[in-house]
C-alpha cells in the first residue's frame, strides 16, 4: 500500500466477525505491526463519547469498520428494528467521531442489498438510490445507504477526509455464523446440510424455490479487495465500489455444491411456499476489474474451507 506504511495503527472495528477477522488476517500477512483491536464489551461503537474518547488516544491512521448487525433472511423479518438501529447507531458514533478525532481514512462497508429490488443485473454503482429495496431487508439497507451518504457527506464537507465505501456481495468463510436462524445463506446450508448427513436423513427441506440467484464472495477477497483500492484508489469521488466475484449461482446450485462437499447424498426439497427475497443480485464489480483485480478464492475452495473450518470449531467445542 503506497499511501500506508506496516507502522500505521490500523483499526479494524468488528474484528472478531467475518470481514473483520479477514481484515486483520489481511493486514497481519502484509507486515502491518499495530492492528487496533477492541472487544465489543469494553468498547459498544454505538456509544458516540466511548467511542471519540478512544479513538483519541489510539489515534489510527485507518480505521476498518466491520462492526454492525448483519444477518440473513430470518434474521431481518425477526428483527428489523434492530437491523436498522444499531446500523444506524453505530455509523452515527463512529463516521462522525473518526472524522473529529482526525482520522484519515475509514473503510464503510455497505450491502448488495441497498440497489433495488428491481435492478437491472448486474447492479452498477450508477444504480444505487434508482429504485426501492427489496422489502424484507429494507431497515437493513436504509441504514447502510444512511451510512454511504454519510461518509459522503464528511467527505464533501470537511475535505480533510478520505472515507471510501466499498459494497461487497455476500460474503462467506471461515468465522462466518452457521446459525440457520440468524446466518447467512451460505453458512446456514453448511450447518444444515451437515446436520442432515450426520443424522442419516434422507431429504433436507430448503427454504424458497432454489430459484433466486446470489454471488458470494470470499471474506479473504473482499479483505484483499479494499487494500488494493487503498493502494490504486486513493480518490474518495471513485467510492462506493462493488465488490464481487462477476458471477453468481442459484440457491439450488449452491445447496447442490455444498452437499457434494459434505457428502450428502440425500434429497434437497425446495420450500417454494416461502419467501425468496430478490430474485437475482449480482453486483457489475467491472470499475473494480479495470482498476486490475480479481478475485483468488473460487466457490468450490471457499466451500471446502469454510466447512473445514466448521468442522475444525465442532471439534473444538466437543473437546474443549
Ligand atoms: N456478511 C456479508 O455477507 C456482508 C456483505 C456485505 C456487507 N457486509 C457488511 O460488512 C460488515 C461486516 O460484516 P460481517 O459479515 O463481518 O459481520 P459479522 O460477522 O456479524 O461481524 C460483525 C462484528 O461487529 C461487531 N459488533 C456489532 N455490533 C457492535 C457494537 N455495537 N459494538 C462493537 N462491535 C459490534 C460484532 O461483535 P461481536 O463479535 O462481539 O458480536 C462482530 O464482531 C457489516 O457492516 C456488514 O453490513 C457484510
Amino acid at each position: 500500500m503506497t499511501t500506508l506504511t506496516p507502522d500505521t495503527p490500523v483499526f479494524v472495528a468488528g474484528h472478531r466477525g467475518l470481514i473483520g477477522s479477514a481484515f486483520a488476517r489481511r493486514l497481519r500477512a502484509a507486515g502491518f505491526e499495530q492492528i487496533l483491536t477492541v472487544p465489543r464489551a469494553e468498547l459498544d461503537l454505538r456509544e458516540r463519547p466511548a467511542v471519540e474518547a478512544w479513538l483519541q488516544e489510539a489515534k489510527p491512521g485507518l480505521l476498518v469498520l466491520c462492526a454492525g448487525r448483519v444477518g440473513g433472511i430470518l434474521e431481518n423479518r425477526d428483527h428489523p428494528a434492530d437491523m436498522i438501529a444499531e446500523n444506524l447507531a453505530i455509523e452515527l458514533s463512529v463516521l462522525p467521531a473518526a472524522q473529529k478525532l482526525g482520522v484519515p481514512r475509514v473503510i464503510f462497508f455497505g450491502s448488495s442489498c441497498m440497489y433495488p429490488r428491481e435492478c437491472p443485473q448486474p447492479m452498477p454503482e450508477s444504480a444505487l438510490l434508482s429504485g426501492v429495496p427489496e422489502p424484507t431487508s429494507l431497515p437493513y439497507a436504509l441504514a447502510k445507504l444512511a451510512g454511504l451518504e454519510m461518509c459522503r457527506a464528511l467527505n464533501a464537507q470537511y475535505g480533510s477526509t478520505r472515507f471510501y465505501s466499498v459494497i461487497p456481495n455476500n460474503a462467506y468463510g471461515p468465522g462466518d455464523d452457521f446459525d440457520p436462524e440468524s446466518g447467512h445463506v451460505l453458512a446456514a446450508l453448511i450447518q444444515r446440510i451437515h446436520a442432515a448427513k450426520a443424522s442419516g436423513a434422507e431429504h433436507i427441506d430448503i427454504w424458497g424455490s432454489g430459484r433466486p440467484r446470489r454471488e458470494f464472495i470470499h471474506a479473504d477477497d473482499i479483505a484483499d479487495a479494499c487494500c488494493f483500492l487503498l493502494e490504486h484508489c486513493e480518490d474518495p469521488a471513485h467510492y462506493p465500489i462493488n465488490i464481487g466475484v462477476g458471477g453468481d449461482v442459484s440457491i439450488g446450485e449452491l445447496a447442490e455444491r455444498i452437499a457434494k462437499v459434505i457428502g450428502f447424498a440425500g434429497q434437497l426439497r425446495f420450500d417454494a411456499s416461502r419467501p425468496d427475497g430478490a430474485p437475482r443480485k449480482l453486483l457489475d464489480s467491472s470499475r473494480l476489474a479495470n482498476l486490475g483485480w480479481r478475485h483468488a478464492v473460487s466457490l468450490e475452495d471457499g466451500i471446502r474451507e469454510t466447512y473445514a473450518w466448521y468442522l475444525s470449531q465442532r471439534t473444538e467445542e466437543t473437546t474443549g
